[in-house]
């Protein structure tokens, strides 16, 4: 079996998208992995030793997988990040390019190799997924500094934390100083993030980042007050947390919380719901959707990318996106 990714020797076939320069403009700051991904009947146990019914090279990244997302719903993205000098690096970059991405800040680190993830998927579509962070560890503020004046005239920066801490609170900094709105998915969660030293408008997270973020026990994330309080010393506005199939819970900065509810789907790979949430979530905020309904169409999207394989390939465009939404007001 090739270890190429699945649209490796199909780059040359794709046709650019093009996108109007007058559309909004969202920057992602975030990591680019390959993705090598594992078919296996249940998850190991810790210790155990499992086969796997087959293996799949695949791009991915949380960052990218974002920007993929925010791309398809037909607006202007920047993706500033890292590749390395691997094999991988060069059709990763086209790839993106091919979804209509500016790639202009996406740096080819030399002697290290692009991020890599390590991923099992069971037979219900739920994934463990250990990082290898390569390339996406090196991402610096100097990256920033090069990606200042995009920050500056974007509609939202969005960001994750699978590049270094001092490089996301760098870009949130630039996003903040310029009055563009900060979208946050805080995932993988870590401890140390400064959160009171920066402002953000929106933060994404599922429910278990959601306990972890606000250091909360499960039944005391609907307890309003305390959230409220944890949020306004974090600096967070509206807090949005994703619950797979149940409703997505919103927190906002002005409003009481609501819940928007998810479609009803048989998941075949879940890895990438989240990043196509934020991804979707973004790209509606950056066009000024007012918030449930951009919620609504992230919960379209999340929950369309677990009907396919992989973590990019299933991602649905503004059509699909638009259509399921009025089926599922
Ligand atoms: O969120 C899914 C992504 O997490 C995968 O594409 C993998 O690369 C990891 O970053």
């Amino acid at each position: 079996m090739s270890d190429a990714p699945e649209d490796f020797f199909a780059d040359e076939e794709l046709s650019p998208v093009s996108i109007d320069p007058n559309a909004p403009h969202l920057v992602v700051a975030g990591s680019l992995n390959i993705d090598y991904v594992m078919r296996v009947g249940r998850l190991p146990n810790p210790g155990e030793t499992i086969a796997a019914a087959e293996m799949v090279t695949n791009f991915g990244g949380k960052g990218a997988n974002q920007a993929v997302a925010a791309a398809r719903q037909e607006i202007e993205v920047t993706l500033i990040g890292s590749l390395g000098d691997d094999e991988m690096a060069r059709p990763y970059r086209t790839r993106l390019e091919n979804e209509g991405i500016n790639v202009d800040l996406i740096k080819n680190q030399p002697g290290i190799r692009s991020g890599s993830a390590f991923i099992a998927v069971d037979d219900e579509g739920e994934n463990t997924i250990i990082v290898s962070p390569g390339a996406n560890a090196i991402t610096s503020v100097d990256e920033i500094h090069h990606a200042e004046a995009a920050i500056q005239k974007a509609d939202a920066l969005l960001a994750q934390f699978e590049i270094p801490i001092s490089t996301i609170v760098e870009a949130v900094n630039a996003a903040n100083l310029a009055d563009v709105t900060v979208i946050l998915n805080p995932s993988p969660i870590r401890t140390t993030f400064p959160w009171s030293e920066i402002q953000s408008d929106y933060v994404i997270v599922n429910e278990s980042e959601a306990i972890e973020l606000l250091d909360f026990l499960p039944g005391q994330i609907r307890d309003l007050p305390m959230v409220r309080q944890q949020l306004d010393e974090f600096n967070i506005g509206t807090l949005v947390i994703t619950r797979g199939s149940d409703p997505t819970l919103v927190y906002p900065e002005f409003e009481d919380p609501f819940e928007v509810p998810t479609m009803a789907v048989l998941p075949i790979d879940t890895v990438g719901a989240g990043d196509a949430f934020a991804g979707c979530f973004a790209s509606q905020i950056a066009r000024g959707v007012d918030l449930r309904d951009a919620v609504r169409s992230a919960n379209v999207a999340g929950a369309l990318t677990t009907l396919g394989a992989g973590a990019q390939s299933p991602i649905p465009d503004l059509d699909q996106v638009e259509q399921h939404v009025q089926q599922f007001p």
